[in-house]
């Protein structure tokens, strides 16, 4: 099978690494040419150490290539970014559409188009199948198969959530997810789920908003037992212990690509009947100035104090900074004319070189991503922070936990 896959990022290149690893040939198609030089080069711009070692895996090599343009193949996958338009809190299809465009001179029929990127229901059969017919002049899907095959890997545990998860295989037709799902059989362990399209686009959106308002309940409950001065990990952690009952962690926001965004698609297409989707985005999104309040409280009093937050990235032990809400606070307080220094050990241009020195004469250090590589260096240099900083208070998110522990302290 030679498989094109347009766009080489967090889906589409650990994709193309694993069908080239099978045997297949792949073409990794991306507008940015950086990454089709780093690709080519045998080196990516993702910090996935498995990823990094499947690129220089001799198989991947003979049968990868990269290029800034599409060519001829069996099977076309779209793993393009599809942000959310802040102003209308809708889909941004641009991307996808300018690489359905991009593919149609090479379309012939029985080719098999899959769009892996998250997209609004109704997506492949409004934007996709339209953009190709006018194009081609082909009929999809009898001559040319869509399908709508989302991905679901966590990033920082790509390599085996690609082999293991269970996957959804939505086509417009039963030939269609027959070709879909001998694609994917090549390398996914995990079930493959049979559908059409509309259902997997609507299946994919609902995994994620049902995180998002699971951490907005979970948000709005910590702020509850703040007021009453309950520790919410306990009331949640004891609540948790019913048999049907999973509430998540409250934390300080949402972020990365998925969570703060799909639920944006599924109001776009219901507007009146989806309005806890967009309360509970609301209260997601209003957890970085809401954190950013709390910080202030506790400087309070301190004459122009110096802050030192740590942890950037949207989420522990990853390096994904998307909509990082850690990124989100430390902007609120300095945009208030707050001293914020902020550091982050995975980000190469944010790491310090010793943790004792990034918070020296610091008032409060805000643990915001509290990554293993920085829970280790608070606990290895406790004394050492306390005697480095000028009023020793600390306020630390423990596993995106609302909740102070610890460390919270005063110098004499
Ligand atoms: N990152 C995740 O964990 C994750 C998980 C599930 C689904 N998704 C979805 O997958 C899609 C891709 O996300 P991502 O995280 O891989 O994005 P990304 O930004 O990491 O990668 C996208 C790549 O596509 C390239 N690109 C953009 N427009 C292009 C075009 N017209 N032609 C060719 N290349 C183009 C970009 O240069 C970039 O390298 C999105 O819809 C996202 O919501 C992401």
């Amino acid at each position: 099978m030679k498989i094109v896959v347009i766009g080489t990022g967090y889906v589409g290149l650990p994709a193309a690494l694993m069908w080239a690893k099978h045997g297949q040939t792949v073409v990794g198609v991306d507008i940015n040419e950086n990454v089709v030089r780093a690709l080519n080069d045998g080196t990516m711009m993702l910090r996935e150490k498995e990823l990094q070692d499947l690129l220089e895996d001799p198989t991947v090599k003979k049968n990868l290539l990269a290029s800034t343009t599409p060519s001829e193949g069996d099977v076309f996958v779209i793993a393009v970014p599809t942000p959310v338009d802040e102003l209308k809190k809708t889909c941004d299809i641009t991307a996808v559409a300018s690489a359905v465009q991009a593919i149609t001179p090479y379309l012939r029929p029985g080719n098999l188009v899959v769009v892996e990127s998250t997209i609004p229901p109704m997506t492949c059969r409004t934007v996709v199948k339209p953009l190709i017919e006018k194009a081609t002049g082909y009929s999809v899907p009898d001559e040319i198969r869509v399908a709508h095959c989302p991905e679901r890997i966590l990033p920082g545990n790509i390599f085996h959530e690609i082999v293991h998860n269970e996957r959804l295989i939505g086509g417009m037709n039963e030939a269609t997810v027959d070709a879909a799902i001998e694609l994917y059989e090549v390398f996914v362990k995990g079930e493959l789920h049979r559908t059409d399209d509309i259902t997997a686009e609507l299946s994919k959106l609902m995994e994620n908003t049902y995180r998002d308002v699971n951490i907005a309940l979970a948000n709005e409950l910590a702020e509850i037992c703040e007021n009453l001065k309950v520790d919410p990990r306990k009331a949640i952690g004891f609540a948790n212990r019913h048999p049907r009952v999973q509430i998540m962690n409250p934390g300080i926001g949402v972020g990365g690509h998925c969570i703060p965004v799909d639920p944006w698609f599924l109001k776009e297409v219901a507007p009146y009947t989806s309005n806890l989707i967009s309360t509970a985005r609301l209260i997601n999104d209003g957890m970085p100035a809401r954190i950013a309040g709390k910080i202030r409280q506790k400087v309070a009093g301190i004459s122009d104090p110096k802050i030192v937050a740590l942890g950037a990235t949207y989420k522990k032990n990853c390096e994904d900074m998307r909509e990082s809400p850690a990124v989100e606070i430390v902007e609120c307080l300095q945009k208030d004319g707050y001293r914020v220094e902020h550091f982050d050990p995975m980000i190469p241009n944010m790491d310090y070189s010793s943790i004792v020195e990034a918070v020296r004469d610091a008032d409060l250090i805000a643990v915001l991503v509290c990554h293993d590589t920085i829970a280790e260096s608070l606990r290895q240099n406790d004394n050492a922070i306390k005697l480095a900083m000028r009023t020793a208070q600390c306020v630390f998110y423990d596993d995106n936990v609302l909740a102070h522990v610890g460390i919270q302290r005063r110098a004499a």
